[in-house]
């Protein structure tokens, strides 16, 4: 999704802001654009469509140089991806601005400033602002003033930068909705939708509040809340390394983040264990007493997210006995529901800053739920700032855009809260430490699956020339068949969809042909001669089938039937460790097609837009 960044500095600030683009790539974009007030007072712009290396390059052949400027990678919303949508945007040659968010309103304030003899020049939502801090500055005194007043205007979410000629060193910033840091230097600030963006300038950082405007200035920061009056926000130290981002020797983010999930999943376990006991007071003071009231639990996220959510409502149901309900957040949101009692809201979300997800969260804080609790990959995010209970996954950066550390770490965590609140129903401790001995069997279990790769990838030949796949599990090995077919479609464009194996017949088996792959996760558990006769019903129709399957599970190769047996048994885990050979499918099928890994066509690492 768009991101920002921005610097006021003694310094050129054109390599900052450039190198911030870079470090924001991950994000997801389709344009770029970089703007700065040079030493004649005059706002100097490139934009260019495509990649950021693409920016390096034009500003390689026609250099920008100033102290005082901002960048942006955006992600279409209003208008196509083109050059003249780019941002940063500039009315009048006096004022240049960027956005992250969805200006709701724009088609109203388009009409009135044509009116006022504004002309435009892109299709997108957000020179209606640029245009309205112009319009402002014509009565206000000053940058700031004129910011608060355009921003008044504006109905919808926004982070944003400014700069304005006639201030050649001021920056004016503000997010309502939208992530927004400022990164403290020695005389000198900066501004990133991000902390990676300003790790190689600073580790100094402020987090600002929905409704904040920062004035940013070489020697100056000052900070307004939502109803203008001035406020400390406090700096955090970050303890990230500018280098956090490399790749490692790996080819793709995403092949370094499947292989570092086994010290991913260890991190996550650390401190949270003590005498084979979960500690409850990990998510957070209050989580003993809220967990001995709960009666039932609601689950709301995104995407992958949404899938851990799925295995972990499994997991409470059986383990804790807990009727655990899940939901996708952007449905949530808009819908009317019904609270029981002691019912405790969990969302999830790697980036904690997931615009459906947060709207999810504000709508059950207005609702009867005994508590909230955000299990989030991001210490200092909106999700985590908004939420009564905190329990952070430890996965550490993720930059692929299609998420693997994260939800294997988001399946940790969940199933420490089911293990925490099933102890306040009647787990016993023998119980408790049975299951705390398989979280700890988790990383070298893992990486016995990684050692599969070069089988997976051998199987992954058969799938590049495919157009459609149909992805099969039951019970807690749906939404595990339902993540596979999701890295499947986002990173190989191969359309993929998961089934509920009892669903076959009653519709998608008419699609079954040679052309449709079918892959299913089968687990020797109590459901395993089910699947086995759904996958006859395949097999019976010419259907070629791709079989994850434990080593004794008795499915054998045959004609048009490929089976890579795990070594494994069947435990609690078992969804997290049939995850994973359905990432390095994904991730090798989408290496044979050339495909875009880690910034998949179209895809957005954080949602941070409606
Ligand atoms: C985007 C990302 C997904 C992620 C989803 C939810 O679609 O590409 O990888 O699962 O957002 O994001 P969250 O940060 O809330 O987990």
């Amino acid at each position: 999704m768009c991101g920002i960044v921005g610097a006021v500095a003694q310094r050129d600030v054109s390599p900052v802001l450039l190198e911030g683009l870079k470090r924001l790539e991950y994000r997801g974009y389709d344009s770029a654009g970089l703007a700065v007030i040079d030493d004649n007072e005059t706002i100097q712009r490139i934009r260019i469509l495509g990649k950021v290396n693409h920016l390096y390059e034009k500003h390689e052949s026609s250099p920008l140089t100033g102290g005082t400027g901002i960048a942006h990678t955006r992600w279409a919303t209003h208008g196509k991806p083109s050059v003249h949508n780019a941002h940063p945007h500039i009315c009048r040659n006096q004022v240049a601005l960027v956005h992250n968010g969805i200006i709701e309103n724009h088609s109203a304030l388009r009409e009135q400033q044509i009116t006022a003899g504004f002309e435009f020049e892109s299709e997108t939502d957000t020179e209606v602002v640029v245009n309205a801090v112009y319009q402002a500055l014509e009565t206000e005194t000053d940058l700031l003033q004129a910011v608060i007043e355009a921003t008044r205007q504006l109905e919808g979410a926004y982070a944003l930068g400014v700069i304005n000629n006639s201030e050649p060193h001021r920056l004016v910033a503000a997010r309502k909705g939208s992530p927004l840091v400022i990164g403290i230097g020695i005389g000198e600030y900066f501004i990133a939708s991000d902390v990676f963006a300003l790790l190689p300038v600073t580790q100094q950082f402020i987090f600002l509040e929905d409704g904040d405007i920062a004035d940013i200035r070489r020697d100056s920061l000052v900070i307004y809340d939502k109803n203008l009056q001035l406020v400390d926000r406090p700096v955090n130290i970050s303890e990230l390394n500018a280098d956090v981002a490399d790749k490692s020797g790996y080819r793709h983010y995403m092949l370094k983040e499947i292989f570092s999930q086994p010290n991913a999943i260890a991190e996550s376990l650390e401190n949270r264990i003590q005498d084979n006991r979960i500690v409850v007071s990990e998510f957070g003071q209050d989580a003993e007493k809220v967990f001995k009231k709960t009666n039932t639990v609601k689950i709301s996220a995104c995407g992958t997210s949404y899938h851990a959510g799925l295995i972990a409502a499994c997991w409470m149901e059986e383990i804790a006995n807990v009727p655990c309900h899940v939901e996708i957040a952007s449905e949530y949101r808009y819908r009317k529901s019904v609270v029981s009692d002691n019912t405790l809201f969990v969302s999830i979300s790697q980036s904690g800053e997931t615009a459906d997800t947060l709207a999810a969260l504000q709508k059950a804080k207005q609702s009867d739920y005994l508590s909230t609790l955000a299990i989030c990959n991001v210490a200092e995010s909106s999700l985590t700032r908004e939420s009564e209970l905190v329990f952070l996954t430890h996965a550490g950066p993720e930059i692929g855009v299609a998420s693997t550390k994260a939800f294997t770490t988001q399946l940790v965590s969940l199933f420490m809260l089911v293990i925490a609140i099933a102890r306040y129903k009647g787990l016993s401790n023998d119980q408790e430490a049975e299951f705390v001995k398989q979280l700890e069997s988790l990383p070298g279990r893992v990486n016995q699956i990684l050692q599969y790769k070069d089988k997976i990838e051998t199987m992954a030949k058969d799938f590049a020339d495919k157009h459609h796949a149909l992805f099969l599990g039951r019970g807690s090995f749906l939404p595990v068949a339902m993540e596979g077919a999701l890295k499947l479609k986002e990173i190989s464009y191969i359309h993929a969809e998961a089934y509920a194996a009892g669903e076959l017949k009653h519709g998608p088996l008419a699609l079954v042909d040679d052309d449709m792959p079918v892959v299913a996760v089968a687990p020797n558990n109590n459901l395993l001669e089910k699947l086995k006769s759904n996958l006859e019903e395949v097999h019976a129709r010419g259907g070629e089938l791709y079989i994850f399957a434990d080593k004794s599970s008795e499915v054998e190769v045959s004609e048009n039937i490929h089976v890579l047996k795990i070594n494994g048994f069947y435990d609690f885990m078992a969804p997290i460790l049939y995850t994973v050979p359905l990432q390095l499918l994904a991730y090798y099928v989408a290496v044979i097609k050339g495909a875009d890994i880690d910034q998949p066509r179209n895809l957005a690492k954080s949602v941070t837009v409606e």
